[in-house]
């Protein structure tokens, strides 16, 4: 989910960012971001819990990714590893991978804290170093896939690391949140910029290196990015705000949550070969 506190701090630019560009801002921007963001955040995610963005859908609830026990499931880009130890906590053999050094140790922290012990690699979602066919299933809660700037590659990755008819679920902003301010109030709920305007959201240093950078993609880009990778398109799941929940996470809130939807739900099966 969005940056922690950074938006208040720098003015951001909309411009291209490259696969490496992307990489290399986003994995310093969260090692310095981590404490803030789980000492903001941690409560609501819940120490071994599965929760797919803001609005508090929980896998518990959803049973997106089916019956995990016993089964071996990859969480790309998961931050502290909550959703990983929930899957630990339910059976699974799950694997946690993580650009960020800093959000790892807080996934040890957490570890020791739960005494449910979820085993992790550092490494970039675009670079799996994991083989062909070995995992059952895989998920994403807000991790990776919003930030890199070629999504394909992700998502051929992935497909490459599932066994066929392996399952993938991940959750990212919707993207019709994009054409909107990232402003809680009724500020947010009134569109000034193109749904279709794919440049990214970079910020930057006083000579132009990104610090920070988050990719947009329509709704058909995503589609188009699932099925090329050899995934289907099952679902797509929009979390609706739900009554009595008020807790805001940056521009999420349930002034906006109400009126339009901010996650989308992708679930994908990967097509027979
Ligand atoms: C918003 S957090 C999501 C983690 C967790 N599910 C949560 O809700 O806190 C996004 C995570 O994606 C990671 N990430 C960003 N780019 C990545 C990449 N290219 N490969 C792997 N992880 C990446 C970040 O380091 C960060 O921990």
């Amino acid at each position: 989910m969005e940056p922690a506190s950074n938006f208040d701090t720098v003015t951001p630019v909309r411009r291209s960012a490259s696969l490496a560009e992307s990489v290399h801002a986003n994995q310093q921007w969260w090692d310095e971001a981590a404490d803030t963001y789980q000492a903001e955040h941690g409560e609501f995610l819940g120490d071994r819990q599965f929760i797919w963005g803001p609005e508090g859908l929980n896998e518990a609830d959803a049973r997106l990714l089916g019956d995990v026990a016993g089964r071996r499931v990859l969480e790309v880009g998961c931050g502290a590893g909550q959703c990983g130890r929930w899957l630990v906590a339910q059976g699974a053999h799950a694997v946690g991978l993580e650009l960020s050094w800093r959000q790892l140790s807080h996934s040890r922290r957490l570890d020791h804290k739960t005494q449910v012990f979820l085993p992790a690699v550092q490494a970039d979602a675009g670079r799996l170093p994991l083989a062909d066919l070995s995992f059952d299933l895989a998920c994403s809660s807000y991790g990776a896939l919003p930030f890199v700037a070629d999504v394909s590659v992700v998502l051929r990755e992935i497909a490459r690391v599932l066994r066929p008819a392996g399952r993938f679920v991940f959750s990212v902003s919707h993207p019709i949140r994009w054409s909107f301010p990232d402003d809680p109030g009724d500020a947010g709920l009134v569109a000034d910029r193109s749904y279709f305007d794919r440049r990214a959201y970079v910020e930057q240093d006083d000579c132009g290196a990104a610090t920070y950078v988050e990719h947009h993609r329509t709704l058909g880009d995503w589609v188009r990015g699932i099925v090329g990778a050899g995934l289907r398109l099952v679902d797509l799941v929009e979390p609706e705000w739900p009554a009595g929940h008020e807790q805001e996470w940056g521009g999420w809130s349930p002034t906006r949550g109400r009126i339009i939807p901010g996650t989308a739900v992708f679930v994908c099966v990967k097509a027979d070969s």
